[in-house]
């Protein structure tokens, strides 16, 4: 069976155990404080580690978040895990998107979620703890170029806040042997209660696949946060090590965070941010909107805005502020306070297809979680999740094993040399760079720049037999989605011209960049070897998808249209921290260019997309933007 489709049995097992949320937190405008030195805009995984770090640093400062979504108190409120990923979630704790139609993808939609509840995505998501690889957040920094400001993005500049971001615990000796955890203590070290930590359990098959990998040269690793991850890896899960429920940011960054300058408001839309005195002259005001009576109201920050409400949210805050593309301003009705047209450009996220496979000669693997179905399996398994320490198949999330593989371990050299060699062709020809772009940005010359920086830095990413550009998660056989963890084609996030407050309309423009299907390709054909190695084949393991009936690129490329799954949830990069005049939005140091008192701190900063699922890369952003902010305001700004 497959894990998303677990996900929709277990989804009934949801239970919301109620307790006492701290006096800080705030339902009304009317219990608010008259001014607050930091309003920080969306309580989610990067806003709550910057309201949590800023409060602890400056006890006379006050600090407000604001929040869309409702306060889930109780630990554990979204277990079991594997909640996650159903077309219709069951609480009111996520947005549900559905993208604009993808032409190059025979028309197909994204089917998008993001958190709207204190906690915000990682309070939902399928807590699978990964860091990208050094190359990654290197790339950041290739592509924006010389900076001055001695704020490095690289790898060694957020390496050491990815370690204090968490808390890693060991699995006891015992499970580990057993299932063959490795680790290394040296990429951790942090005392923060975001938790890191492996599960007691595993389905009976996991073993099959790791050998597979062994059989394809895929090497495993000890440790794969440590910056090097090529390899076969484990992934810890955001869960306690005892109770094994998921570890978020509403519990880690605000319940155990309380102080009596530490205020929420919840259930309440940051509408915009305003400048009544201009841009020169902030921070802005920021209009709430209580989502009880619909009533606005004006929020004064002495200090700094901090809009944190993620990369579908934060665009269209700073849309609906009259900061964005004129053109889609103009389009929308909003007068221009500032011309940024990087503002939910490069909008970009993993998507994959599978490769299935069945066995002919099944060995007698038990449990499987096709147990689950059996009513008896499932009472255990329930009443194992509520042992102390905690035990059985809920402890183990979606799972925690994945291959990460680079181009040069999938393609031949031939191969690998002219995908390189076009990417590295369009990074020079303006012309048809720029016609990958969205059409109102073909004439952009500071949108063209940024681009064609990015498509540089990749072409000597995927050139490095070091760097993944394949991801494959799994935790039982059956199904290996190839995740793209690169890709080259850019979309758009932009405010509904209709609603301002609607929710903004995405346009992933998936595949626009021809580039990217001799990447699914290459992945696609490297997942299809599995089934000849001799571990399937002693189990007799046939093909169901592709199939035997596809053959040849053209075909392959055609199943790949039909079955991509286009997100994977890891929407990001559309308020780029990149120089304006490669049409970024934030600048090292996080300040929207041109706008006093403003930064954005959440996953809609990065340049380019790590090879990772992003909730560790958001606290890591979230702790290394506190340590900014820290240091300015230590400083006299
Ligand atoms: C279903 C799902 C599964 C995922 N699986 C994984 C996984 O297994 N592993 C992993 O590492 N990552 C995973 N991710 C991705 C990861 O969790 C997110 O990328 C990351 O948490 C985003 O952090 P953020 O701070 O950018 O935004 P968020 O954490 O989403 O926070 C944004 C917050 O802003 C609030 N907000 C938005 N607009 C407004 C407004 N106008 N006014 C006030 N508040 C507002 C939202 O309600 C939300 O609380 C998953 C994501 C989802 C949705
Ligand atoms: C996608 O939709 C457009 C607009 O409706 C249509 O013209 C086009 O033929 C469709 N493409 C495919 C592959 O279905
Ligand atoms: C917030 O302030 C701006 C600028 O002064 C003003 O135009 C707007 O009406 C105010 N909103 C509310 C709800 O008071
Ligand atoms: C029930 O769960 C426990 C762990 O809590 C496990 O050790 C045991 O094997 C399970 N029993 C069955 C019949 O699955």
């Amino acid at each position: 069976m497959h894990i998303l489709q677990l996900g929709g049995i277990l989804a009934s097992l949801a239970t919301l155990a109620g307790a006492v949320p701290p006096a800080a937190l705030k339902r009304q405008v009317s219990q608010l404080r008259s001014n607050y030195d930091f309003v920080i805009v969306g309580g989610g995984t990067s806003g709550l580690t910057v309201a949590d770090r800023l409060s602890a640093a400056f006890p006379a400062k006050t600090v407000l978040v604001i929040e869309y979504g409702e306060i889930e108190f109780a630990p554990g409120v979204f277990d079991p895990p594997t909640l996650w990923i159903t077309a219709a979630p069951d609480q009111a704790s996520s947005w549900t998107f559905q993208s604009l139609p993808n032409p190059e993808m025979n028309n197909k939609t994204a089917f998008v979620l993001a958190g709207q509840v204190v906690g915000g995505s990682s309070a939902v998501n399928g807590m699978f703890f990964d860091r990208g690889s050094r190359f990654d957040y290197d790339s950041w920094t290739e592509a924006a170029g010389p900076d001055s400001s001695g704020i490095r993005w690289n790898w060694q500049g957020i390496f050491p806040f990815f370690k204090k971001s968490v808390t890693f615990t060991k699995p006891t000796a015992a499970v580990a042997q057993k299932y063959g955890y490795t680790w290394d203590v040296s990429a951790y070290g942090g005392s923060t209660p975001i938790y890191a930590s492996f599960g007691p359990f595993q389905w009976a098959d996991q073993q099959l696949l790791r050998k597979t990998w062994d059989e394809l040269g895929i090497k495993s690793r000890k440790e794969c946060a440590g910056g090097d991850k090529e390899g076969v890896c484990w992934v810890p899960s955001s869960q306690h090590p005892v109770t094994a429920r998921r570890s978020h940011a509403g519990l880690g960054h605000y319940a155990d965070a309380t102080r009596p300058n530490y205020d929420l408001l919840v259930k309440h839309q940051v509408v915009r941010v305003v400048y009544p005195q201009g841009l020169s002259l902030g921070p802005p005001r920021v209009e709430v909107r209580s989502l009880a009576d619909n009533q606005l109201f004006n929020v004064t920050a002495k200090a700094e805005v901090v809009i944190s409400a993620g990369a579908l949210h934060t665009p269209t805050v700073l849309q609906r502020s009259g900061i964005g593309s004129a053109s889609v301003l103009g389009a929308a009705g909003i007068p221009v306070v500032l011309d940024l047209p990087g503002v939910g450009a490069n909008l970009h996220d993993h998507s994959g297809a599978p490769v299935t496979w069945e066995y002919t000669t099944p060995g007698n693997f038990s449990p499987l979680p096709s147990d689950m179905l059996d009513p008896v399996f499932f009472a255990n398994a329930t009443a194992g999740f509520d042992e102390i320490p905690a035990q059985g198949p809920y402890t183990m999330a979606g799972g925690n094993s994945a291959i990460y593989v680079s181009l040069p371990h999938m393609t031949t050299n031939k191969k690998l040399k002219s995908i390189i060699k076009k990417i590295r062709d369009l990074a020079s020809n303006t012309a048809l760079a720029s016609s990958y772009l969205p059409a109102d940005y073909r004439t952009n010359p500071t949108m063209i720049a940024g681009y064609k920086a990015q498509l540089l830095a990749l072409a000597n990413l995927l050139s490095d037999p070091d760097a993944p550009s394949l991801e494959t998660p799994w935790a039982t056989g059956g199904t290996a989605y190839g995740f793209l963890l690169h890709p080259l084609s850019r979309g758009t996030v932009r405010l509904d011209p209709a609603d301002h407050l609607a929710q903004p309309i995405l346009d992933y423009r998936a595949g626009t960049n021809p580039i990217d299907f001799d990447l699914h390709l290459a992945h696609t054909q490297f997942l299809r070897k599995l089934i000849n190695t001799p571990t399937m084949q002693q189990y007799g393991a046939v093909e169901t998808a592709p199939g035997a009936g596809v053959s040849g690129d053209a075909a392959l490329v055609e199943y790949i249209k039909e079955q991509i799954v286009l997100s994977f949830m890891h929407p990001c990069c559309t308020a780029a921290m990149l120089p304006k005049a490669k049409g970024g939005v934030v600048g090292p140091d996080l300040k929207v260019h041109g706008a006093k008192g403003l930064r954005v701190v959440d996953m809609s900063v990065m340049p380019l997309v790590p090879g990772s699922h992003l909730s560790a890369t958001a606290y890591a952003v979230g702790e290394k933007a506190s340590a900014i902010i820290i240091d300015a305001w230590s400083h006299g700004h």
